[in-house]
């Protein structure tokens, strides 16, 4: 993540009336925090971010550059959204793997790690302790479980691969030795994902 001003620098950052910042968050330049969203203090958001209506992000949270967050989606303590990462409307992270509520795990919280570039779709749960590797896709509605390869286009519940994802968001064939993007043209030879079948 870039180097961030704090809140203090309101001309270059956007956050609705209604928003409730705290003080000693992190917001970079030209991010935008829409209606009934709550930042608690410590956290830290990047540049050029949009952060949906009804977001809330703790004060542990990191969010990197261009990072887009539907409404209804809240980032706790122990999740990391690298840059460009996009997360659908009310797609749920989670940060104790084993809650009660007659037991305190403040201790225990297990990080998520969401690499540059990928998606989690509408719906989606993230169970914590994983991390997503870069422009994996994360379909509408998936339980992921396990950590999930760069690229990787996982869905259903618990979330399986079921396909192959390019930077640009296109699904990629699944088998074969790679070729063109068939909407942006980048050329594969999926040496780029570990374990794809061929
Ligand atoms: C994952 C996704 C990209 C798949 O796209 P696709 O490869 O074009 O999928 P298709 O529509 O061709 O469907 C392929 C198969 O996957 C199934 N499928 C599609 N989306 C699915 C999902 N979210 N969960 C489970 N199965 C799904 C289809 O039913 C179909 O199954 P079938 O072959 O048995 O009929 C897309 O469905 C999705 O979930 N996008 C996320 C949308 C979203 O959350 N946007 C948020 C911002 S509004």
């Amino acid at each position: 993540m870039s180097k961030t001003k704090k809140t203090e620098t309101k001309k270059t950052t956007c956050v609705h009336p209604t928003a409730v910042v705290d003080e000693g968050a992190l917001i970079g330049p030209g991010t935008k925090i829409w209606h009934f969203c709550h930042v608690m203090g410590g956290a830290r958001i990047g540049k050029n971010c949009s952060i949906g209506q009804n977001a809330f992000i703790g004060g542990k949270a990191v969010l990197g550059d261009g990072v887009k967050l539907q409404n209804n989606v809240s980032v706790y303590d122990a999740v990391t959204l690298e840059d460009h990462v996009f997360v659908g409307p009310s797609a749920v992270f989670t940060n104790v793997r084993t809650p009660r509520a007659h037991v305190e795990r403040k201790n225990a919280y297990a990080a998520t790690l969401v690499r540059k570039g990928a998606t989690i779709g509408a719906n989606a749960t993230i169970v914590c302790g994983i991390e997503i590797g870069s422009y994996a896709f994360i379909a509408a509605g998936a339980v992921v479980t396990r950590s999930v390869p760069r690229h990787a286009v996982m869905s259903g519940v618990p979330a399986r691969r079921s396909g192959w994802a390019c930077a640009c968001g296109a699904m990629l064939p699944d088998r074969g030795k790679g070729g063109a993007c068939p909407e942006c043209g980048k050329s594969w030879t999926f040496k780029h994902v570990p374990d794809r079948e061929t």
